[in-house]
């Protein structure tokens, strides 16, 4: 017979806006950080890189072709990788106007302009480390980082902030430099390898075409770091159904494109 299902995150799933509230903003900018905290989701999802001088910035793909300007700024750059361009030039871009024209002075923000923001809103932060093979030793100077905005005291610890990447090195990495750093896996393991995982991370997030009620049993039925209860957040959902389908599974969070739409669906469920 089928196990019963551990009870569903108290309040339901939290609700996280994926690279800032990215539906209503160009994604990674503080535009998008802001929207967020205007339909008043508290939890921010956003990418973190670095420049090729060692600046940790918000951008989601490797390069900056898509979402700014940079190849008419800089036409013989190309393949315009952030890691292979200095801050100074990186923020002579604009990174609003793909999106809407009325984005047109967004910058790609730093890390720490993006904690600053996030103090004076009073939100959350799930960030990503994106593509870390690329920048090594980045895990501990988002660390240090974070140490110097004030983020790593007692207070914001496990409940406002996550570490997560799709590379297990990086998650491994951040868990072994800061044991007491919430982090979070990026896939969706079998669930015989998940006793592994819960050696090093407290979530696992996976995409939500692969979840089921099982799956996400299985995680939640875990004891990761420090004893607590492993936890599953799904991406990319933006539709209401199939965001209360997976709250019905049991889901700790729902990363989507537009947060304050999920969460009134969610409500009205
Ligand atoms: O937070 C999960 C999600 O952001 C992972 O995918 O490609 O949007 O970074 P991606
Ligand atoms: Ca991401």
């Amino acid at each position: 017979a089928a196990l019963p299902l551990p009870p569903a995150a108290a309040d339901g799933p939290v609700v996280v806006a994926h690279r800032g509230a990215s539906g209503h903003a160009p994604e990674n900018t503080l535009a998008a950080v802001d929207a967020a905290a205007e339909q008043g989701v508290s939890w921010v999802e956003v990418d973190v890189q670095r420049t090729r001088d060692g600046e940790l910035v918000l951008l989601h793909d490797t390069t900056l072709r898509r979402t700014t300007d940079v190849a008419e700024r800089f036409p013989d750059r190309a393949p315009w990788q952030v890691g292979d361009m200095d801050l100074a030039e990186v923020r002579q871009l604009d990174a609003g106007s793909w999106f809407s024209p009325e984005f047109a002075e967004e910058r790609v923000p730093t890390l720490r302009e993006l904690l600053r923001r996030l103090d004076r809103h009073g939100q959350r932060l799930l960030l990503e480390i994106k593509a870390p093979a690329r920048y090594p030793g980045i895990e501990r100077e988002i660390l240090r980082e974070l140490a110097r905005e004030g983020w790593l005291g007692p207070l914001r610890l496990y409940d406002s902030l996550i570490l997560q990447s799709f590379d297990e090195d990086s998650v491994r990495t951040v868990h072994r430099l800061a044991p007491q750093v919430k982090t979070g896996f990026l896939g969706s393991p079998d669930s015989d390898e998940l006793a592994d995982y819960a050696a090093f991370t407290h979530q696992i997030n996976s995409r939500h075409t692969d979840l089921t009620a099982e799956r996400v049993a299985a995680v939640r039925e875990l004891r990761g770091p420090h004893g607590r209860r492993m936890e599953v957040f799904t991406w990319t959902v933006d539709d209401g159904p199939t965001a209360v389908r997976l709250a019905g599974m049991g889901v700790d969070g729902i990363i989507t494109n537009r947060p304050g739409e999920i969460r009134e669906a969610l409500r009205g469920a």
